[in-house]
């Protein structure tokens, strides 16, 4: 069996006559650069986030370049970011003259360790970008409480959440909505992917939001009258086409997701030598990526390689040991928890469309490359035998 770690493909075959219907109705209308698909999504993410403004953008990593710049963080202002994330978390602020303030994070939960971040606080910082990464949102209750104290802009890099919810302020908020503005990424592996590159700006503030929207066509609000440099970064309409569909079957896909990892986690959470993020209470969590971590992960991944066993490491480097970032003046040991997360973590194939005998297949390989024995109960006669996947139990 070969079992990729993501594919779309299964996906469009499932909805294949309502994409294509989509996208070909932008063809017949010809309005390629915005218009009503991007219009009709935006207010259907609105609505399904819970935010008063949602403005689509080319990609994630241009929602954060263009919301960092609106929000100041630029010309040296120090800015925390996670050490442990995409790159994009980071650069964004780079890129515009500021100063990335690595901060290590919780080895729990993955993300940001907000003690650590609080100790780097100094007169030049200006900003917090909490990402939340891969199954759950960052305490935004400790988040926004140290943007009060020190004065912080706060831009969520809510990337890879869609979906996520945390309780904050006695109520379940959907991740990206609290701070000043939140950030969204529909690439094709995310839990709502497009089919090429799309982002997505949310913000509960008028002002801020026209901003963003004139940022988002060269500074202008007014045809060739422009008050601000800005950037080109709308949301291809094409991709608006998708994600309109895409949009309507994403609590069946959330809810396939959940599936797999409880179906991961039943077979796998014997093993001793194997580890996976904790979520916390207050957490609606969606499986983006199913993560676990070993000390031996990169043996465990070439037994799945050679298994034919898609996998993926997400991250192999922490930011702050980058070459473009040297010039900071890191060096390993600088964030102990980062780099140690670096070399254990790795992501198990997760989809809404992979099949239970495909979650079996991969749990069969892990189990066998740390020797533990599995065994399978042949329905109705109580037989056990090895190689057949129907059942999930396990002897040692
Ligand atoms: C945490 C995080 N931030 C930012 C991005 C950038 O998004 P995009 O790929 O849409 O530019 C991604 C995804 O790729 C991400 O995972």
């Amino acid at each position: 069996m070969q079992v990729p770690f993501f594919t779309s493909t299964r996906e469009y075959m499932d909805h294949k006559a309502e994409l294509d219907a989509s996208v070909q109705s932008v063809m017949a209308h010809g309005g390629f650069i915005l218009g009503k698909d991007v219009e009709v999504f935006e207010q259907a993410c609105a609505r399904r986030l819970g935010v008063r403004f949602a403005l689509g953008v080319a990609s994630g990593s241009d929602a954060l370049v263009l919301a960092s710049d609106v929000l100041g963080f630029r010309d040296g202002t120090e800015v925390l970011t996670p050490t442990f994330t995409f790159f994009a978390s980071t650069s964004c602020v780079a890129r515009l003259g500021g100063k990335p303030v690595f901060v290590d994070l919780d080895e729990e939960t993955l993300n940001m360790d907000l003690h650590n971040a609080e100790n780097r606080i100094t007169k030049a910082t200006r900003g917090i970008i909490p990402v939340h990464l891969f199954l759950q949102s960052t305490d935004m209750g400790q988040v926004m409480a140290l943007a009060q104290k020190h004065n912080l802009k706060v831009l969520e890099d809510s990337a890879e959440a869609f979906g996520m919810e945390t309780f904050y302020d006695g109520a379940w908020k959907s991740a990206g909505t609290i701070g000043d503005a939140g950030v969204y990424s529909f690439f094709p592996t995310k839990t709502l992917g497009g089919y090429g590159d799309a982002g997505l700006l949310v913000t509960n503030n008028e002002e801020l939001y026209l901003k963003f929207k004139s940022y988002r066509v060269h500074g202008s609000s007014v045809r060739y009258q422009h008050d601000y440099i800005g950037y080109n970064s709308r949301l291809d309409t094409m991709q608006a086409a998708i994600l309109n569909v895409k949009l309507k079957y994403i609590d069946q896909a959330i809810v396939r997701r959940a599936e797999h990892a409880k179906h991961y986690r039943d077979r796998l959470s014997s093993i001793p030598a194997l580890r996976f993020p904790t979520i916390l209470p207050g957490n609606r969590e969606v499986n983006y990526v199913f993560n676990i971590l070993s000390e031996r992960r990169d043996e465990l991944a070439e037994h799945l390689k050679n298994k034919g066993i898609g996998y993926s490491i997400y991250y192999p480097i922490p930011l702050h040991l980058q070459k473009c970032f040297a010039y900071l003046g890191h060096k390993p040991g600088d964030f102990p928890v980062a780099e140690k997360v670096c070399s254990q973590i790795l992501a198990l194939p997760m989809f809404p469309e992979l099949l239970p005998d495909e979650v079996d297949y991969v749990c069969d390989a892990i189990l066998e490359f740390f020797g533990i024995a599995h065994f399978h109960v042949i329905p109705g006669t109580g037989i056990t035998g090895a190689g057949c996947s129907i059942s999930s139990g396990m002897v040692r």
